[in-house]
This record gives structure tokens, sequence and C-alpha cells, in this order.
């Protein structure tokens, strides 16, 4: 990278980053939270992961999705987009896509919204909201393995309750939760519409009135925070998780029915040592049912109950109903989760990706707990815990190409005293480049390759010593040297665009 305060006639909109910790680039305005990467083993760089996370909080100025690769380096950031959650590759209709939740938050985790699916050209192919009465909460969005034509996803409903039974008041309002499986067919058909507040006993909650919400109008007590939703591979049966009730529960599809509760004040299920979980996250199924993985806060923003968050795998015995803790996994730095956090289990007995929610924390381990990843959004310091910035969900994956229909954007910069020309260039979203190729000449239709760079980090640059060169083109290249894309035609001497491309800043 070459000094930039080198750089004259720098004069057009460039943004600076607002913290010590968040990146910023010649070739476009946005501002990306780094990642901070402590650990990084070769066995988890060489899957060659790329990590998809949702910045957000009073410590990120350009909030947005974020793709980052294994070297920390910004892969895709979208700020236009403003706060997101939840972000990972899902599969419709054969194809994978990027979906994400959007949308506004109207009290603390009660938010009304809608989840975009983006094609490997980031262009939108779908908007999928709650059918009715409220729009998507950014909880839960999952297309389901047994018909990738659905999607399920939750949904706040404020309704009038009587509280008095739990000290609320007795002309009181709760957040009801809703789970929905909509269609994705434009259909706009709703398979299945699941109220927690039908289904669960008021006098269960762990949200008493002045926790989340006191019960009114204004501040409806958030009942039962439905904070994950998977669906079987089957189709049949739901895992759901009730943050305030801190249990998971199976529901069947077809009926709506609660078949079993594990967790709460009437847990069907008893505990093995350290097997119990407190305001859980992201629960999933694992082997058929017969294993749960689960993100244990340990916590909640009002009560403090465990040592500290952590992931875990459990075996479910549905006929004993008992549950074993099979594996945790802990942080580098053992704190609480106040919010947020999920556990993705690669494979039953390989590895395991966990994201701290409220801590800006994610780690890769093995089963057995080698710690082979870890990384902070921002500062890596303990003292960050439940601090500035948190990302609901941070997923890995090794699924997502992205190929963006926006070509890539250069900039150029004239050093002092005919020092040379720099020439930026880089491709947000793109994950297949290997090289980056400078044309230059005097003339537009007479420009010859004059530098070539192996693509490194979010942005590349060259610098060209004099003569200086009228015109510049930066074109992308792929696998055995083919072209993936190009930028638009620079005319070096008085920044004018020639042709289409991304705004030089000259
Ligand atoms: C949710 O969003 C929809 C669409 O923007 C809007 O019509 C509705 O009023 C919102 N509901 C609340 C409670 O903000
Ligand atoms: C879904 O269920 C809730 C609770 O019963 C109800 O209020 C809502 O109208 C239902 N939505 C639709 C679209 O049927
Ligand atoms: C609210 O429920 C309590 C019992 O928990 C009952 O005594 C009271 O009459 C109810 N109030 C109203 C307004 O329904
Ligand atoms: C809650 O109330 C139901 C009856 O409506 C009762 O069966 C259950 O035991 C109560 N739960 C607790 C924890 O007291
Ligand atoms: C990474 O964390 C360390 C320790 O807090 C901090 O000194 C450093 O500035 C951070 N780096 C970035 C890029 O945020
Ligand atoms: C947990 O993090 C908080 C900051 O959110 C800090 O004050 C506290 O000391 C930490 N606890 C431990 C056990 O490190």
């Amino acid at each position: 990278m070459l000094a930039r305060l080198a750089a004259a006639f720098l004069s057009v909109g460039l943004a600076t980053a607002v913290h010590p910790y968040e990146f910023s680039f010649l070739t476009t305005n946005s501002t990306p939270v780094a990642l901070n990467i402590s650990i990084c083993s070769s066995s988890f760089t060489s899957s060659n992961p790329l990590i998809l996370a949702t910045p957000y909080g009073k410590g990120v100025s350009s909030p947005g999705p974020t793709i980052y690769d294994a070297s920390g380096a910004v892969v895709w950031h979208a700020p236009e987009w403003g706060v997101a959650h939840d972000m990972n590759v899902q599969t419709l209709r054969g194809q994978p896509v990027l979906a994400f939740w959007i949308g506004v938050e109207i009290k603390t985790g009660w938010v009304n919204g809608t989840v975009v699916l983006l094609d490997k050209s980031y262009s939108v192919v779908g908007m999928v909201a709650a059918r009715a009465p409220y729009r998507a909460d950014f909880h839960e969005f999952e297309i389901l393995r047994s018909d990738d034509d659905t999607a399920v996803l939750t949904s706040y409903n404020r309704i009038s309750a009587n509280l008095s039974a739990i000290g609320g008041p007795a002309e009181g309002y709760v957040l009801d939760s809703l789970v929905q499986i909509v269609t994705l067919d434009g259909s706009d058909s709703l398979r299945f519409n699941w109220s927690a507040w039908e289904h669960l006993p008021l006098n269960e909650t762990y949200a008493l009135p002045g926790t989340r919400g006191d019960g009114t109008l204004d501040s409806p007590l958030d009942i039962a925070h439905i904070n994950a939703v998977d669906v079987s591979a089957d189709g049949r049966s739901i895992l759901m998780s009730s943050r305030h009730y801190q249990q998971l529960m199976k529901v069947d599809c077809a009926t709506g029915e609660v078949e079993w509760r594990m967790g709460g004040m009437k847990s069907d299920f008893t505990f093995g040592p350290r097997a119990e979980f407190h305001f859980q996250h992201h629960g999933r199924w694992h082997e058929n049912g017969k294993a749960v993985s689960v993100f244990d806060n340990g916590a909640s923003d009002w009560e403090v109950i465990e040592p500290t968050a952590r992931g875990i795998y459990l075996s479910v015995n549905e006929k004993t109903r008992h549950v074993e803790l099979v594996r945790e996994w802990l942080p580098l730095y053992q704190n609480i989760t106040k919010m947020m956090g999920d556990v993705q289990v690669l494979l039953p007995g390989g590895d395991v990706w966990i994201d701290f929610g409220t801590n800006p924390w994610m780690m890769e381990q093995t089963w057995d707990g080698e710690m082979l990843f870890w990384a902070t959004l921002g500062p890596n310091e303990p003292s960050e815990a439940n601090g500035p910035i948190g990302s609901d969900r941070v997923f890995r994956t090794t699924e997502w190409v992205g190929e963006p229909a926006e070509p890539p954007a250069m900039a150029v910069v004239q050093r002092l005293n005919g020092a040379g020309t720099e020439v930026y260039v880089s491709w947000n979203g793109a994950t297949t480049v290997t090289e980056y190729e400078l044309h230059a000449g005097a003339g537009a239709q007479s420009m010859t390759v004059v530098a070539r760079t192996a693509k490194a980090g979010f942005e590349n640059a060259f610098l060209l010593s004099q003569p200086e060169p009228q015109f510049v083109l930066a074109v992308a290249l792929g696998q055995k040297g083919k072209e993936l894309g190009r930028t638009g035609v620079y005319d070096v001497a008085d920044g004018l665009r020639v042709s289409d491309g991304r705004v030089a800043r000259i």
C-alpha cells in the first residue's frame, strides 16, 4: 500500500474513518469496521472461508452487511442497506442467495422490517416480510430445506393482554412472537402461522413487567421473544427458542402443538451437568433430532446467571426426556453475552464457528475445543464485552461466489512535484478476482498493459512513474487470466471520467 499523505489534488469526497478501527479507502466512501484477527490457524484459512457479519452499534459509523475473508480483508460492504442483521447464504430454488434483514427498531428488540435476498451479482431477487399484521422481525429467516420455495421467519405483534397475574396492568399490552412459514414464489400464501401468546402460559415468562417493557401500549411486554426457529429437514417439526421462557420447544408443523419444552419453569426434560442454558439463542437441530446446538448467553440484559456465554452441543433423548452436554466451547475472554449470538456446527464432530452477539467476538474451534480462529470487530479487548460494537449473528461460509453487476471502481491520485501517479482499484463484492491489470497510454484507444499485480486486500494500488500517461483503466482477472470486468477509462490529466465506471476522485 502506498503512503496516502504524499497524494496531492485529493479534494473530492474522500471518506475518513470515524474510529481508528475502521478502514477507509480511496475507491469508495464506505468505512467498514476492521476485523481484528489475533488467532488464525492454517486449518482455518485452508478452506478459504468468508465471514458474513452485520456490525452495528454506537461504535459503528457505517453499519451495513459486511463480508470479510479469512485474512480480515473486506470483500463486500454495503452501507446503503443501513443496519442489517442475520446475513447468511441460503438456497432459493436451487440457487445460492445472500439473505439479510433490514428495517427499523421500534424499541429494544422490537423490530419491523424485510428480508432482502440478493443473487451473486448483488441484485435484489426477493424482499420477504411476514404476512400480517406486522412485518419481519430480524431474529430468524430460514429458507426451508424441505421446500426451498418457502421460508420461516419471525414477526412481532402488539396485542392487548391482562397482565395482572404477573404484576402488570390488567388492561395491558404484550408483544406476541409470531412464527410464520411463507411462500417465496410470489403467491403470497401463508403455510404456518403460530403465536407464542396462544401456546405459552403467561405465568411462566421470565420477562416480568419492567424487564423488556412494562406492559403498557408504548412499552409492551416482550413476553416470549422467539429468537430462533429451525424447521427439521423433513419439514415436520420445528425447534423454537424462546429467550424469555429460557426454553427450546419442539412444535409440530402440522398442528402447531408444543410437543415438548426443554428448559424454563416447567421443563419436560431433565439436564445432565452443565447442560442447562439461559436466555439462549440460535437453537439448531442435529442428527435427525437426537442433538441440538445452542448459544448459551448465560445472562440477559437484566440478569446474570452463569459466569460466561458459551456454545453448547446437547444430546437429546426424547424417550427418557433427558439432555446431556456433549461439548461446550468457551470464548477467549470469558464473559456473559447480554443479547444475540450464534453457534454454527459445521459438522457434528467437526469444527464449530461461534459469534458472541453483543460481544464483538467470533471464533472457530475444533470439536475438542482447540482455538483455530479468534477475531474481534474493532479492538481486541476483554473490556469490549457488551460494548459499542456487536453483530447479532455472524456466519462463515464457503458457499458464496460474488460476481457484482457493478464494474470495478478506480481512483487516481497525482503525487506532488511530478513524483508519479497512484492508481487504486477495488471491486466491492467480487470473490473470484486473482489479479488486476493496469492499462495506460496517451490516447483512450491506444492503451497498453503497463502493470499487473496479484489482488491483495480490498483495494490494490499501482504507482506509475514519469512520464505520466494520459488515460488509464484497470481490468480484473480471474482464474487462467480470464477477464471478469473492467473500470471505465479515466483521463488522468483533468480527472474526467471518459466512459462508464465509478467516480474518479482526483
Ligand atoms: C411496520 O412497517 C410497515 C411498512 O413500513 C408499516 O406499515 C407499519 O406501520 C410498521 N409497523 C410498526 C408497528 O411500526
Ligand atoms: C397470524 O396469527 C395471529 C395470531 O393468531 C393473528 O393475529 C394474525 O392475524 C395471523 N395472520 C394471518 C395473516 O393470518
Ligand atoms: C385480569 O386477570 C385477573 C386474574 O389474574 C382477574 O382477577 C381480573 O378480573 C382480570 N381483569 C380484567 C380487566 O380482565
Ligand atoms: C402456570 O399456570 C398453569 C395453569 O394455567 C399451571 O398448570 C402451571 O403449573 C403454572 N406454572 C407455574 C410455573 O406455576
Ligand atoms: C486490534 O486490537 C488491538 C488491541 O485492542 C488494538 O490495539 C488495534 O488497534 C486493533 N486493530 C484494529 C485494526 O482494530
Ligand atoms: C465482562 O465485561 C464487562 C464489560 O462489559 C466488564 O466490566 C467485566 O469486568 C467483564 N467480566 C469479566 C469476568 O471479565
